[in-house]
């Protein structure tokens, strides 16, 4: 096992929201990029969870005449649920009214404010109810914001400015730490105008649904600000020193664009507040469109995750989510990209060549794997590029390109079949029935390989496709799959679909 280690989180969803596309997207993401991970022989931890305070919450729950507890434990199955459905391994799973998160929040908020980074003062501007923070004059007027009005009251702020230059100077030394590049000069940007401190308290009168300040039990914290402490405490800061300091700062941090300055400023300054180290890596990925616009509610597009896993499969899905979207570019999701990727990809090249060699194996071998005789030059470029095939997803997966990976693959999978149709081996059966195992064996053992490589984008197929095989093990190095195996039968692996007019 190598000593390298991998610690992935998600952001914590609000306990809230039906959970979407974008939220399956990134949960997914998390997911296979901690299986690439451990297939490397690295320890790995991949975390998520949920978001479980604040108005909104408080807010839904007296719709519903519940408590808020009570809405949340309604509410978070959902989530799980769908999570067991993606076939999402992970390692933990916190939710933000759990007491081990509860009490970690408060001891930092105790912290903080006696390090003197937290201050009361009377404040006077426009707040959104809608956002759940005051905003700037230039956001007021932007027009982006909703319920907006003018508030005075004291409340508790956290010294965010007095780390401006620290921040900038990390971003600065660490070209890697904001990705991608775009991103990081966006934060760069928006630390050219001087930072602000930041509200870290809701008066109870107003919000109750929240952490209680240690040190004044009239306000609770700010949803934010107890959020993004989940990155630490479910890896045991100030309650498993052991487990925190083999997890930290280890940390790839997976967000979606939208809560970049959350991430980027907000959750760094406080690290620096705490004398902690910055996570190794925070990496904002784009939009997934539907068509040409965003997903919204009010626009009724919003693509259920559940829907197309009952009628595709969830490898489909999987696999669809990975190779399509370019890590950190925005995506359009439409129906006939995923049905064009299920059948070039998946029923004409993956399955179908599962399905050729089997047939051709049974017909011509009883099914037996047949031996792998001498290599002709054409056998030894499929075997050379499996090589090259493992090396370019390292290199893919290190860099978070994982569509490059899965094309990668893909690649070794479709020269694999036009290998098939060059040497024609059920030609070739007819004179030369050691050649043809041969060639049998050669397009078999590239099979075995790429399903290997699959294995944490869509982990139930390629289980079944390495079943047939009799493939044991993971080693993707050449000669792995044993002659005199006997394969087992199969269905189609990816029948193809039809797109119906409607
Ligand atoms: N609770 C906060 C996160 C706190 S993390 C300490 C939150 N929750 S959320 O449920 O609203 O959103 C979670 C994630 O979903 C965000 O990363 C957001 O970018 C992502 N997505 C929401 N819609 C999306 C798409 N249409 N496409 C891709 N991801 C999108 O924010």
């Amino acid at each position: 096992m190598s000593d390298k280690k991998f610690y992935v989180t998600t952001p914590i969803y609000y306990v809230n929201d039906k959970p979407h596309i974008g939220h399956a997207y990134t949960t997914i993401l998390a997911d296979v990029l901690a299986r690439y991970h451990k297939e490397d022989g690295q320890e790995t931890f991949f975390l998520t969870g949920l978001d479980e305070h604040g108005q909104k919450v408080q807010q839904a729950a007296e719709k519903r005449g519940m408590a808020p507890q009570e809405h949340c434990d309604d509410l978070a199955p959902r989530f799980i649920q769908l999570w067991k459905k993606l076939n999402i391994e992970n390692s933990d799973f916190i939710r933000t009214t759990e007491p081990r998160h509860k009490e970690v929040v408060q001891k930092i908020l105790q912290q903080v404010y006696d390090n003197g980074d937290i201050y009361s003062a009377e404040y006077e501007g426009w707040y959104s109810v809608s956002e759940e923070r005051f905003i700037t004059s230039t956001e007021k007027d932007s027009g982006e914001f909703r319920d907006i009005k003018q508030l005075k009251e004291k409340n508790y702020f956290f010294r965010m400015g007095k780390y401006q230059q620290k921040l900038i100077d990390h971003i600065n030394d660490n070209p890697d730490f904001i990705c991608p590049e775009s991103r990081k000069n966006e934060i760069l940007g928006f630390l050219r105008q001087p930072l602000g401190d930041l509200c870290v308290s809701r008066p109870k009168d107003r919000l109750n649904w929240g952490i209680e300040l240690t040190f004044d039990k009239d306000y609770v914290t700010y949803v934010w600000f107890d959020a993004l402490i989940n990155y630490i405490s479910a890896i045991g800061y100030l309650s498993d020193d052991a487990k925190f300091k083999k997890w930290w700062p280890h940390s790839l941090h997976l967000i979606g664009k939208d809560i970049l300055t959350t991430h980027s400023v907000y959750w760094t300054t406080m690290l620096f507040s705490l004398g902690l180290p910055l996570p190794k890596k925070i990496f904002a990925h784009g939009w997934w469109l539907i068509g040409e616009s965003k997903m919204s509610k009010s626009l009724g597009n919003v693509v259920s995750p559940l829907d197309l896993v009952d009628e595709y499969g969830v490898d489909a899905v999987r696999y669809y989510l990975m190779s399509q979207m370019v890590l950190g570019q925005d995506c359009s999701f439409t129906f006939e990209s995923f049905i064009t990727r299920f059948n070039n990809d998946l029923a004409n090249d993956f399955g179908n060549l599962l399905n050729r060699v089997s047939g051709l194996i049974r017909k011509n071998f009883d099914g037996v794997v047949p031996a792998c005789g001498q290599l002709s030059d054409a056998d030894k470029e499929i075997v050379d590029l499996t090589g090259q095939t493992e090396k370019e997803i390292a290199c893919a997966v290190d860099k978070l390109e994982i569509h490059t990976a899965v094309a990668s693959t893909l690649r070794l999978v479709s020269m694999a079949n036009k290998y098939l149709e060059h040497q024609a081996p059920w030609k070739v059966a007819k004179e030369d029935l050691k050649r043809a195992g041969t060639i049998l064996y050669v397009a078999t053992e590239a099979l075995r390989i790429a399903t290997l490589h699959l294995v944490p984008i869509m982990p139930s197929k390629t289980k079944v496709v390495l079943d047939v095989l009799r493939a044991v093990g993971s080693d993707t190095k050449w000669g792995g799959l044993r002659s005199g195996s006997v394969l087992e039968a199969h269905d189609a692996l990816f029948p193809r679909l039809e797109l119906s007019k409607e």
